[in-house]
């Protein structure tokens, strides 16, 4: 067959380990690596004219966008709207002259982002899909294709697409910056420079699957979990927590960390692991004083940083995962793996179904 699992057990664990090259092949087409700069298709609109952008998706591809909102904000300096597709489309959102709205979707096809599309087309507002279907209803409907290159995605748990969604909004943003006046050459060569490291360091975090496979039984017999991030990694931390329940069955719930001591932190006891996602860099501090939180409360954490991260608070930890060090701007990319990857391994250790969880469908025609 044209499209079979190769040595790997299960589809998701294949397309997991197959985010390097996939990555790679997606950054390549929208990066000039030697020049330094995007390169992003041309759109027949004036992207310097954008005065807002409105990100709208489903599920994972909805994180996507919640990681890019960071982005948007940082490097081109425009308010940015983000919402699930379901909730977008019905309640009367303000689309003023000058705005892009960003639908992502892996399958192109997701009932509800596809109505929000065609409402905010309806609007006025200038559409961009990023989509790995380039066939899909949304790759035609929109003024501004920009395709991940993620191949066929056979697991219905979405995981390369995400990376490669990732990739792409990336230089999306930096592209965005660059026609608003918000980014100078060497910005946007350090940017270019930063994303290219993205496939070798997602490879470095890879390397990493026994030591996490090794302690998946520890979270394999909770019946809740929490996810803690700050900044791009809180969309990380709800992507980590969606990926735990779909194929495991457990209960997870991702947090902003910060505002775990509103409410979960009730939670907190031996029986609950919780999930930090802290990379060294200007928001490690202020996590690791959330995970003490949760230490001092008897909490078992497992801390997923680099190795500086875990040497300065890898102490006290059930369990630690070291990624490689990387600049903040992909950590999102790269920390994306051990996510997946734990989720994988709990699923595994669990016996559930990887590949085709109970009660979901990998693409959702229904509104
Ligand atoms: C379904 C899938 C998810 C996916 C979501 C959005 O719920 O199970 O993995 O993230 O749809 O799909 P889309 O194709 O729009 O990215």
């Amino acid at each position: 067959a044209l499209i079979d699992k190769g040595n790997h057990r299960h589809f998701m664990q294949k397309e997991i380990y197959e985010q390097p090259i996939v990555v790679a092949q997606t950054l390549r087409s929208y990066l000039q690596r030697m020049e330094g700069k995007v390169a992003l298709p041309i759109p027949d609109f004036d992207l310097s004219a954008i005065r807002r952008v409105t990100i709208v998706a489903c599920g994972t591809s909805y994180y996507a966008g919640m990681v890019a909102k960071y982005w948007f904000e940082q490097f081109a300096r425009v308010p940015v709207d983000i919402d699930v597709a379901s909730e977008f489309r019905y309640r009367a959102p303000v689309m003023e002259p000058g705005g892009l709205m960003i639908v992502i979707s892996q399958s192109g096809e997701t009932a509800d982002t596809l109505a929000a599309l065609r409402h905010a087309k309806s609007e006025g507002q200038t559409i961009a899909a990023v989509v790995n279907v380039p066939t899909s209803s949304m790759a035609r409907e929109a003024d501004l294709l920009l395709p991940t290159h993620a191949g066929p995605e056979i697991g219905v748990a979405s995981t390369k697409a995400f990376s490669c969604q990732l990739a792409v909004l990336a230089a999306l943003a930096a592209n965005l910056a660059k026609a608003k006046g918000k980014l100078d050459e060497a910005e946007e060569r350090d940017i270019v420079r930063h994303l290219a490291e993205a496939p070798a360091a997602i490879n470095g975090a890879l390397a990493y699957d026994e030591s996490i496979e090794a302690m998946a039984g520890a979270v394999a017999g909770a019946r809740d979990v929490l996810y803690l991030g700050r900044g791009t990694d809180y969309p990380l931390a709800l992507e980590g927590a969606l990926k735990l329940k779909e194929i495991s069955y457990i209960h997870a719930e991702g947090y902003a960390a910060g505002e775990m001591k509103h409410g979960p932190i009730a939670l907190i006891d031996e029986h609950v692991p919780v999930i930090v996602i802290a990379p060294s860099g200007p928001l490690f501090e202020k996590t690791v004083s959330n995970m003490q939180e949760v230490q001092a409360r008897g909490g078992k954490v497992v801390l997923i940083s680099d190795y500086d991260g875990v040497a300065a608070a890898g102490q006290g930890c059930l369990a630690t995962i070291t990624m490689p060090k990387v600049h903040p701007l992909i950590a999102p990319i790269v920390y994306a793996v051990p996510v997946q990857l734990l989720a994988y391994h709990v699923a595994v250790a669990k016996g559930t179904d990887v590949d085709q969880p109970r009660n979901l469908a990998k693409s959702v025609t229904v509104e």
